[in-house]
C-alpha cells in the first residue's frame, strides 16, 4: 500500500536532518504528487552509479546501457570528474560571464586543440547549444552573406531539442503539435537524400543542420559521400554547415568527434550531454570567421560555462583522451554490433541492425518498449526510440564480457516471445 502524502511528507523532512530510507515505491509516490508530468518514467529510482552499473533505492544493481542517455560516456562518477568537482566547489563555484574564468578558458582551449573550431561559447544544454547554433546561423547571414537569408535546412527524422525553436528543427511533426505557431525559417528534407537538399537551397537559405548520426530518430548513420556531398554543396552555395553532436559528440562514435569519422569538416559543432562528465553544460564550436558574427551583448547565458561544470569537463575531456576511450569504443562497439548482427539472423521480426562505435540500433517489426521493461527486470537497462528501434549506449568503459551479458539477455527474452 502506498503511504499517504503527509507520511511521505513528515519522512521527506526528516530525511534533511538525518537519512532516513525511503524505498521505490515511497519515493516514487512523493514524486507523482510533486515533479512535473513531462515524463512517462519507468518504476526505477536510481540512487547510486559506478562504471557501467547503477543501482536503484531497494538495492538492486542494474548493468546500464542507456548511460543519462548518452551523458556518462566516462561511466558513472568517473573519479577524475568526482575529483576536479569537490576541488572546484571549494575554490569558486559560480561567477558572472563579466569575468574570466579560469576552468572555461582551459575547457575551451582543449576543445579548439583537438578540433577544427578557434571559438566555443558555453550554454547549459543540448538545445540551448542548439539555439545559439541557429542565432549565429542568421545573424551571420546578415553580416556577411548577400540577399536577407536565414533559412535552416534540418532533416526529417532529426532531433535538436525542445526550446520552441529547436523543436522547430527538429523535423518530427510529433513534437510539434499543440506548440503553434513555430519558429519560421526552417524547412525539412530527408535525411541521406543530397539531391533533396540542392532542390530545398533557395535564396533565403543560409544554413544545413545536421545530426552526423541520427540518435532520437532511431540511429540512422550517413551513407557514404553524404557528408563529403553536403559539405560541397555547402560551399558551393557559399552557406553555413551546422553538425549537432550533442549525442554523438565526446567520443560516442570512437572518436572525440562524430566528424572526423569522415574528415568533413562543419562550419559549427554543437554539444552537450557527455561533455562535463555528468553535469549540465553545452557548447557550440565555431570557425574563427564564423564567430565574429556574434558581437559582445549578441548572446549570452547566466550559468554558461560557470567554473563548476567546466572543471568537471575538463576533468572529462582528458580523461576520454587519456585512457583510451576512443579505442575501446571502437573494439568494443565492433564486437557490439557483430552480436547483434548475428542475432538478427535469429529472429526475423529483428529488421535492421545499425549503428557506429557505441550508439547501436535495432529495429524491431514491433514494438520495443515490452523488451525494455522485461530486460530492466533481468538488471539491464536499454533504451528505446521511435517506438521499435532498441537504443544501446554504454559508457564507452564498456567490457566485452557486459556486451556479451546483455546480448545472451536480449536473447533470453526474444526466445521467451518468438
Ligand atoms: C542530437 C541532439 N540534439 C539536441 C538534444 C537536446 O539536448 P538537451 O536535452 O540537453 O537540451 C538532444 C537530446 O537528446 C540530442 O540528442
Amino acid at each position: 500500500m502506498n503511504p499517504g502524502y503527509s507520511e511521505l511528507r513528515t519522512k521527506y523532512s526528516e530525511l534533511i536532518f538525518e537519512e532516513v530510507k525511503m524505498n521505490s515505491q515511497e519515493w516514487m509516490a512523493l514524486s507523482e504528487k510533486v515533479v512535473a508530468h513531462t515524463y512517462a518514467r519507468y518504476p526505477v529510482v536510481l540512487v547510486k552509479g559506478k562504471g557501467t552499473r547503477v543501482w536503484d533505492a531497494d538495492g538492486k544493481e542494474y548493468l546500464d546501457f542507456v548511460a543519462g542517455l548518452a551523458v556518462c560516456n566516462l561511466g558513472h562518477c568517473h573519479p577524475k570528474v568526482v575529483k576536479a568537482i569537490q576541488d572546484q566547489a571549494e575554490r569558486l563555484i559560480h561567477v558572472s560571464n563579466f569575468y574570466y574564468i579560469q576552468p572555461q578558458i582551459e575547457l575551451a582551449s582543449l576543445l579548439c586543440k583537438h578540433s577544427f573550431a578557434k571559438k566555443v561559447f558555453f550554454c547549459n544544454s543540448g538545445a540551448e547549444a542548439n539555439e545559439g547554433a541557429i542565432k549565429l546561423a542568421r545573424k551571420y547571414a546578415k553580416e556577411k552573406m548577400e540577399g536577407d537569408k536565414y533559412e535552416i535546412l534540418t532533416m526529417e527524422r532529426s532531433f535538436h531539442g525542445r526550446t520552441l525553436t529547436t523543436l522547430t528543427a527538429t523535423a518530427q511533426e510529433k513534437f510539434h503539435k499543440g506548440f503553434a505557431p513555430l519558429t519560421p525559417g526552417f524547412k525539412y528534407v530527408p535525411f541521406n537524400d543530397l539531391a533533396a537538399v540542392r532542390n530545398a537551397i533557395g535564396s533565403k537559405t543560409c544554413a544545413v543542420m545536421l545530426e552526423p548520426v541520427q540518435g532520437e530518430g532511431g540511429v540512422n548513420c550517413p551513407l557514404e559521400g553524404y557528408l563529403k556531398g553536403l559539405r560541397e554543396l555547402c560551399d558551393e552555395k557559399g552557406i553555413l554547415l551546422i553538425f549537432d553532436e550533442v549525442q554523438v559528440g565526446m567520443g560516442r562514435t570512437g572518436r572525440l568527434f562524430a566528424y572526423e569519422e569522415e574528415g568533413v569538416v562543419p562550419d559549427m559543432v554543437t554539444l552537450a550531454k557527455s561533455l562535463g562528465g555528468g553535469v549540465p553544460i553545452g557548447a557550440l564550436l565555431m570557425k574563427d570567421q564564423v564567430a565574429e558574427g556574434f558581437k559582445p551583448g549578441d548572446h549570452a547565458s547566466t550559468f554558461g560555462g560557470n567554473p563548476l561544470v567546466t572543471a568537471a569537463g575538463v576533468a572529462a575531456v582528458t580523461a576520454i583522451l587519456e585512457e583510451g576511450m576512443l579505442e575501446n569504443c571502437r573494439k568494443v562497439g565492433g564486437y557490439f554490433l557483430l552480436k547483434l548482427k548475428e542475432m538478427a539472423s535469429k529472429f526475423s521480426f529483428i529488421q535492421e541492425v545499425r549503428g557506429r562505435g557505441l550508439i547501436l540500433g535495432m529495429e524491431l517489426k514491433m514494438e520495443g518498449g515490452p523488451i525494455v521493461k522485461q530486460m530492466m527486470e533481468k538488471g539491464i537497462l536499454i533504451n528505446c526510440t521511435m517506438g521499435n528501434v532498441l537504443r544501446f549506449l554504454p559508457p564507452l568503459i564498456v567490457k566485452k564480457e557486459e556486451v556479451d551479458q546483455v546480448v545472451n539477455t536480449l536473447e533470453e527474452v526474444f526466445r521467451g516471445i518468438s
